[in-house]
């Protein structure tokens, strides 16, 4: 089947089949509530709606089993890198099965099947002349006798100066790192100041591959659903010019490097991650009996979507798809490059980032022995990350599974059901004349799956779960507006009509809520006695008024129970919140001032002129602020809650005096005064009336 979506001339693009990736979690822990709004719902969501509109679908994940994290728990628990990932994997994989995700494979990188295929994709760039070998200069302990790559050091960051940085990254900042860029670095292992010593590394020229990745990147856009602040991220890539990024480590763990010489240095663990998505389709086709993996890798008519979270942006809008020209370019197998990247932006969890070591989170195991797993899909997705950070609160998450999974959705199956099985017998009873409320009635239903298909071809899943529970919303007013407990005595063909389209209606909307909640589309569909598995069954004819009269129906059961107030209280006490979640988490006062200490703060009006991200930074906005008399430079980090042009022109409260300062690499001249509301949001402080430029604040 073709199908297609329309590019930026306007032409339309076929394609013949639908290649699905989620990023591959690491097997070294857990994965949370988190990763599954990020990558995977998203993903999953995605994967059902193209199965029901019968096209032709593959959905690849594993797990991600190399790189310094496993082997630093491996030696934290004195066990070996195998043993945690073996661990891992499988409890993530079940996870995930609970979860209801519909991999068609899930696969790990610890397979032979993945290192043979890794190397194939290193030799083949190394005899190609691709590759160049570099002698540097890395950290090295010397009581473990190692080389520290990566997260084996820490130390302090040399952009924001926070004092735990990572050898790779700085979580504060966001600045990606080599382990000698830190200050005063200590080694993982040992505790100890490492040395500085010579090793030779294999080197990929991403910036040879600049040009055409900003073509690549260039030619997309937001109206084929990409999300703007991933195209705006790998321009400031490109702005800040592609370097060349070593493919190599001197580690034990991983994918070894296939040269003569090399046989203690293994693969960088991004390179071998993402070729992980072919060698997990490759494993697929191997369980089939097919060699169909090509045919998804290397067709032009496939189009490929890689569903990550927004940290994992780089390598899957530039590194990536550089390691896939550059096999392109020395081989007849050319394989397609991702279609679309949709990144979500991260789930914080009642205001506070996850954390396995503050023990902040929630146990997707755990949840999902207590709670439906549709609920948790469905809180999700209304609340997904889809262009800013968004917080799990389990109060929201009541709320969401009680007064609208229960009392919008299960209230209509509900009423429907019992009064087929109450006054028609359990069957399905014959539609008369349509009144006009019943054919605004029909209407509603026939242009849903359009618009909710559109929402979730653009990526926009938040907006097509809402866009369906509106329907819910629309059918149980059409219920009442219809009064069919008066017309069963004065005007039967009435309500039999009535009650034949919101049957119509609970059949829609099983179609429509599966990709996101398949346990309940199909405890509904049941209701129906039709197989799940035929045409019936369909994105395209979910509107149809199928049903046929006369049809026997099953006895509805209460599909969702409510969660009692007590419920969540226990799972607030676990995390010790209070539980006014969405009040200000209550901070101990500081210490009295004098109000001459205060006076040495130096508050002024300004007017925010110009505004712009700093590059590579996922946090900060730069600010060309008017001070009245001057004007100066500042920088934010409130980027992830206002886009540049929102600033520009409001009027904002700063700390004109305090000491100047750089943030990546950015002067700062002053701070500007800002608050989280309810949601986590930082929102600047503003004036109320017309107050002038450089005006005190007293
Ligand atoms: O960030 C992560 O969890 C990585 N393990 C994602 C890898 S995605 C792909 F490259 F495999
Ligand atoms: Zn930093």
């Amino acid at each position: 089947m073709l199908f297609g979506i329309r590019t930026i001339n306007q032409m339309k693009k076929e394609y013949k089949r639908i290649l699905i990736t989620a990023a591959l979690p690491y097997a070294n822990g857990k994965i949370h509530l988190g990763h599954l709004a990020g990558a995977y719902l998203p993903a999953d969501i995605y994967a059902r709606y193209q199965r029901l509109k019968k096209r032709d679908v593959l959905f690849i994940c594993g797990s991600d089993e190399h790189g310094v994290p496993i082997t630093i728990t491996a030696e934290n628990e004195k066990t070996t890198p195998q043993a945690i990932v073996d661990r891992y994997h499988e409890l993530n994989k079940i996870a995930f099965e609970k979860f209801g995700m519909s991999f068609d494979n899930y696969s790990r990188t610890s397979l032979p099947l993945h290192h043979s295929s890794a190397q194939e994709f290193f030799l083949k760039m190394h005899r190609a002349g691709i590759l160049k070998e570099k002698i540097e200069k890395q950290l090295y302990d010397q009581k473990a006798k190692m080389f520290l790559p990566d997260r084996y050091v820490e130390g302090t960051c040399p952009t924001c100066k926070a004092p735990d940085a990572r050898g790779d990254q700085c979580e504060k900042c966001g600045t990606f790192l080599n382990p000698t860029d830190l200050i005063d670095p200590k080694s993982k292992i040992s505790g100890d100041t490492p040395i500085v010593r010579e090793t030779s590394h294999w080197y990929f020229p991403l910036g040879d591959y600049q040009q055409r990745l900003k073509d690549y990147i260039d030619g997309k856009n937001t109206e084929d659903g990409w999300r703007d602040n991933v195209i705006k991220y790998c321009q400031s890539w490109f702005n800040d010019g592609l370097q060349d990024r070593a493919v190599t480590r001197d580690l034990q763990w991983g994918v070894e490097v296939p040269l003569e010489g090399y046989k203690d240095k293994v693969l960088y663990v991004w390179f071998d991650a993402v070729l992980g998505y072919i060698s997990s389709t490759k494993e697929w086709s191997q369980k089939n009996g097919n060699e169909k993996w090509k045919d998804y890798w290397t067709n032009e008519d496939t189009k490929y979507v890689a569903f990550i979270g927004k940290d994992n942006v780089v390598f899957h809008c530039i590194v990536f798809p550089a390691m896939l020209m550059a096999w392109n370019d020395n081989s007849d197998v050319k394989y397609v490059l991702p279609t679309n990247v949709p990144a979500n932006e991260f789930l914080n969890l009642e205001g506070q980032k996850f954390s396995k070591s503050r023990g902040w989170g929630v146990d997707v195991d755990e949840f999902l022995e207590k709670y439906p797993a549709d609920s948790l899909r469905y809180a999700l997705a209304v609340n997904m990350p889809e262009s800013r950070d968004a917080d799990f609160y389990w109060k929201d998450f009541q709320a969401k599974h009680n007064n609208e999974l229960a009392d919008i959705l299960g209230n209509f199956v509900n009423r429907t059901l019992t009064f087929v099985h109450k006054n028609f017998d359990g069957v399905v009873p014959q539609l008369y004349e349509l009144s006009d409320l019943d054919t605004a009635f029909v209407n509603e239903l026939s242009f849903k799956p359009e618009t909710v298909g559109n929402l979730i071809e653009q990526y926009k899943f938040r907006e097509a779960v809402l866009e369906t529970m509106n329907l819910a919303r629309f059918a149980n007013k059409y219920f009442n507006d219809s009064e069919p407990w008066k017309t069963i005595k004065n005007n039967p063909e009435r309500c039999s009509t009535t009650i034949n389209l919101c049957l119509q209606a609970v059949r829609t909307l099983s179609v429509l809520f599966q990709p996101v909640m398949p346990g309940v589309a199909h405890r509904i569909h049941s209701l129906f006695n039709l197989p799940t598995t035929s045409e019936n069954f369909s994105w395209n004819n979910a509107a149809k008024l199928e049903l046929k009269p006369g049809t026997k129906l099953g006895i509805p059961e209460i599909l969702f129970t409510k969660i009692e107030d007590e419920i969540i209280q226990k799972e607030l006490d676990k995390l010790n919140v209070s539980s006014k979640s969405s009040d200000v988490q209550v901070v101990e006062i500081k210490p009295t001032i004098t109000i001459e200490d205060f006076k040495k703060i130096d508050l002024r009006v300004a007017t925010v002129v110009e505004c712009e991200k700093v590059p590579k930074s996922e946090k900060l906005l730069k600010l060309q602020i008017s001070l009245g008399s001057e004007t100066r430079q500042l920088v934010a980090g409130i980027a992830q809650h206002y886009k540049p042009t929102d600033l520009v022109g409001k009027k904002i409260i700063v700390v004109a005096n305090l000491q100047p300062t750089k943030l990546m690499g950015t002067d700062s001249q002053g701070m500007l005064l800002a608050a989280s509301d309810t949601d986590g949001k930082l929102v600047f402080v503003t004036t109320a009336g017309e107050i002038s430029n450089g005006a005190i604040v007293k």
